[in-house]
């Protein structure tokens, strides 16, 4: 490590010191969201579509492979189901025999939750038309986040083998995702220091422990 980063780095730091106080009457100070687990626009459930239905986490999230960030994915991802599925099948038996009994034709079912998934659809897809504007993308809250100063990037980690649930938790059994790991420095650094002692699935790796590997 050269002097100049040292330098970078080290009044970087100070800087952020500065700004960390500035930021201590927020609730979401960086480094302690450890277990946050925010309420989302959607009751979208990991649990139901990663666990049970086992649909796989790149069909979502293609961009873990291919780019730094894993992405949330857009709606029309949802919609290749959603278009045909509007309600759990629970949800459309229920109906059914409701309907056996009191002897009448069964109601089509749209769960509340799904029905926002369509509107959001419609209301893009008339924005599109009026204002010739993209798709606004929904609102989902973000759980992760990373100070700015520091460069993550998933593509080294997924490509090595590293699995999402080492970092991420199992997330197939979680109804709502939550920050398992606290994604501090220490937490980087030690794992990098352990697969170079270990390999990840068998083969050899080598993550740089140099402050400039994670900071810029
Ligand atoms: C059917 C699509 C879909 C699948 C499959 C899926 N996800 Fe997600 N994922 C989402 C959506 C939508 C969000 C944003 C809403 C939320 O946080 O629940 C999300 C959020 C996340 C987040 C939190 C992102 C943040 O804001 O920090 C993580 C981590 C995550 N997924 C990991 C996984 C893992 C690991 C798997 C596989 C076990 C997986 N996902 C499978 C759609 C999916
Ligand atoms: C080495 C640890 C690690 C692994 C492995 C990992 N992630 Fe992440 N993931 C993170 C960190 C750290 C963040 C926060 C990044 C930020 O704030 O810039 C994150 C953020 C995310 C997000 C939020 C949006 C984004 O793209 O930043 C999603 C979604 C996500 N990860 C999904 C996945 C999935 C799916 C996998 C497996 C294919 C995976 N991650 C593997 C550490 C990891
Ligand atoms: C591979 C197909 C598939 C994809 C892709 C998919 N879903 Fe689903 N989803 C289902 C199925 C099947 C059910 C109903 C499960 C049941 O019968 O309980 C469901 C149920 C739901 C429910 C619960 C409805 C209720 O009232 O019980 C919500 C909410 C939901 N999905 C949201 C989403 C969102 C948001 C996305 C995109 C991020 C998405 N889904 C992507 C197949 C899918
Ligand atoms: C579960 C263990 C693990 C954790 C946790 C982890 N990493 Fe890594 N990291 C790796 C592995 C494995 C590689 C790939 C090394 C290789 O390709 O030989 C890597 C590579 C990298 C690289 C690419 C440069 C290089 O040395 O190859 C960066 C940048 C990086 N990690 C940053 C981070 C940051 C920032 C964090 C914390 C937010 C983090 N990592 C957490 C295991 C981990
Ligand atoms: C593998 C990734 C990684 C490496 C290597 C790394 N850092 Fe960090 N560093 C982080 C992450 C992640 C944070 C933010 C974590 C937090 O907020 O607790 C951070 C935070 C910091 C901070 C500000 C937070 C504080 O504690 O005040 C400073 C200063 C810092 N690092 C300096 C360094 C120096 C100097 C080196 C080299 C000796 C280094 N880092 C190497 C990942 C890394």
């Amino acid at each position: 490590m050269n002097s100049l980063v040292v330098t970078i780095v080290l009044g970087t730091g100070l800087a952020f010191t500065a700004a960390f106080f500035g930021r201590s009457i927020s609730s979401r100070l960086p480094g302690n969201q450890q277990g946050y687990e925010p309420v989302q626009p959607i009751a979208y459930s990991h649990r139901l579509h990663a666990g049970e239905l086992q649909v796989g986490c790149l069909y979502c999230h293609f961009g873990a492979e291919k780019s730094r960030h894993a992405g949330i994915p857009p709606a029309s991802v949802c919609m290749n189901c959603h278009q045909v599925i509007k309600a759990s099948r629970g949800a459309i038996r229920a109906e059914n025999e409701q309907a056996q009994r009191e002897n009448r034709p069964a109601r089509t079912v749209v769960s509340p939750e799904l029905a926002k998934l369509h509107d959001a659809m419609t209301s893009h897809r008339e924005a599109r038309i009026d204002q010739k504007q993209p798709p606004e993308p929904l609102a989902w809250v973000a759980v992760h986040r990373l100070p700015d100063y520091v460069y993550f990037d998933h593509r080294p980690h997924v490509n090595a083998g590293v699995e999402c649930r080492r970092c991420h938790g199992p997330v197939e059994t979680m109804e709502r995702v939550r920050q398992v790991e606290d994604l501090s420095m220490g937490w980087c650094v030690n794992c990098h220091r352990e697969v170079n002692r270990t390999g990840v699935a068998g083969k050899a790796v080598e993550a740089s422990i140099d402050c400039a590997t994670c900071h810029y």
